[in-house]
């Protein structure tokens, strides 16, 4: 689905489809006037019959109008115009493209105001939108899903040449490409997509995109002394990988000394919970377990054909979580990186366990920011749902960077709290730490304590999106999360 942007009058476009909103009190958009004039009041003559009242999620398809050269104009409910907000959009953008069996679409969705939104916000959510509806799960299996769009050519109609929007929509088809390959991978079962599955997938971006490759097995993972890390690797038979992706889009911050945003995945290909062993209801989804790192991937791949201007490291911990006789148990205490010491009273809580040693190895970049993404605990789930992540950071600045750009990316996070106080709950009697607090209490805070411990070197935040990865339920499937956010925290950061 390739996408472009079009000025010019509606009635005249050569395509096989005219998308154009209407309101729930029969107001017509910019676009969907100038049809109804140019087709001498179709249009209005259709609202009036009652056949379109504007609800949102319907749709009305209007075939052969006289003086409109498309030979298909699709009306689609936009509802109250007053609750029109950001996710109004979206759904009248899929709903526009998936009613449609048609090559090419001329989508008016640039008439489609939403408030506290501009023209920029719209083109690069109706890519992402648009691109939503081609996207399929269906490489393992044996037929093709026929669901899905075929829309090959999706024009967005504006009313005037505007630089900024086109550059939206280049932004947005970016963002979409990397959600897709978060999506595919998250969506990729245990036994296919394993740690060195994920390795193999950066080492082909990294040749796509001409990005500096690293991958580190255990034997170097044993000479960084990387103890906690390797815990959590040695109960399966799945060798660990630790990934290191550069992208280098900036000489002046080399040469000014600026360092680069260092994004850290969780890569855990299966969470059983290991020794600590999880129940068995929905235990599948723990295959998601490494959605933190595919963002990453997913977010390398964005900034690349951006070509942002900017130097960007991504570091992915990826290993099992497996019960065995080989596996770390619950009293073991093991050795990070940074030399602290680790008693692990649960080996389910693993993320923090791979990320401590990938957090302190992120040092050596000299990085301007720390950015972990982590599918980190269910705790984060109970406090807020499937609509926001978690953030936390020990910088204020970066804080509200983060807060800024998940807002205008509308894949929302919460800031949430790290006073010293909760840190007391992972006081150990044997050793510098131990990896959970009290059970019942404030499980996301003590989770991201835990890596404050190992992020005392530079700007920090942390990402829990353990709600917000993926779809639980029929639509069970990986969310392409936050991969918006992270890609536009970036353009912003870019010169
Ligand atoms: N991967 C899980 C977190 C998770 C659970 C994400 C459910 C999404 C849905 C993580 O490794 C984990 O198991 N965390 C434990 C921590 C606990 C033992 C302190 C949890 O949240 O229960
Ligand atoms: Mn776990
Ligand atoms: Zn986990």
């Amino acid at each position: 689905m390739e996408f472009s942007t079009k000025v010019g009058r509606p009635e005249t476009l050569k395509t096989d489809a005219v998308v154009v909103g209407v309101h729930a009190n029969g107001e017509l958009s910019a676009t969907a006037k100038a049809l109804d004039t140019a087709a001498g009041g179709a249009i209005r003559a259709a609202i009036k019959s009652g056949d379109m009242t504007g609800k949102r999620g319907s749709t009305l398809l209007l075939r052969g109008l006289a003086g409109i050269a498309s030979p298909r104009v699709l009306l689609v409910g936009l509802g109250g115009k007053d609750d029109f907000n950001e996710k109004a959009f979206a759904e009248a953008v899929r709903t526009g493209v998936k009613s449609l069996s048609a090559k090419n679409i001329a989508l008016a969705a640039a008439d489609w105001k939403v408030k506290g939104r501009d023209l920029e916000w719209q083109a690069r959510s109706a890519v992402i939108a648009a691109r939503e509806t081609a996207f399929r799960t269906d490489e393992l299996k044996s037929k093709r899903d026929a669901d899905g769009s075929g829309a090959e050519q999706i024009t967005l109609l504006l009313g005037k040449r505007e630089a900024a929007a086109e550059r939206a929509v280049r932004q947005g088809t970016a963002v979409a490409n990397g959600m897709e390959l978060t999506k595919r991978l998250g969506n990729l079962p245990g036994n296919i997509c394993t740690p060195s599955y994920l390795a193999e997938q950066a080492r082909a971006l990294a040749r796509e995109w001409k990005l500096g490759l690293e991958v580190l097995e255990g034997k170097q993972l044993e000479a960084l002394k990387m103890g906690s890390f390797l815990s959590v690797a040695k109960g399966s038979a799945q060798p660990p990988r630790l990934i290191v992706l550069k992208y280098s889009g900036s000489k002046k911050d080399a040469k000014k000394d600026r360092g680069p945003v260092v994004l850290v995945g969780k890569g855990i290909t299966f969470d059983s919970g290991g020794i600590s062993i999880k129940p068995g209801a929905a235990m599948d989804e723990m295959k998601f377990d490494m959605c933190g790192a595919a963002s990453v991937l997913g977010t390398m791949r964005a900034l690349a054909e951006l070509r942002l201007k900017l130097n960007v490291v991504g570091v992915v911990a990826a290993c099992e979580n497996m019960p065995s006789s080989t596996a770390v148990k619950p009293g073991d205490i093991v050795t990070s990186m940074s030399g602290q010491t680790i008693e692990i009273l649960n080996t389910d809580a693993e993320g923090r366990l791979i990320l401590c040693d990938a957090l302190t190895y992120s040092e050596r970049f000299k990085p301007a920011a720390v950015i972990d993404i982590a599918t980190l605990t269910g705790a984060c789930v109970v406090a807020l749902g499937n609509v926001n992540s978690g953030l936390f950071s020990n910088n204020e600045k970066l804080a509200a960077q983060v807060l800024a750009a998940s807002r205008e990316a509308t894949d929302p996070t919460w800031r949430m709290p790290l006073d010293d106080d909760y840190q007391e709950q992972l006081k150990s009697n044997f050793a510098d730490m131990a990896n959970i607090g009290t059970p019942g209490n404030a499980g996301a805070v003590t989770a991201a304590c835990f890596l404050s411990r190992f992020t005392k070197a530079y700007p920090w935040a942390h990402l829990d999106i353990a709600g917000t990865a993926w779809k639980s339920g029929p639509a069970k499937g990986a969310t392409g999360r936050p991969v918006a956010l992270l890609a536009q925290l970036l353009i912003e950061r870019a010169d």
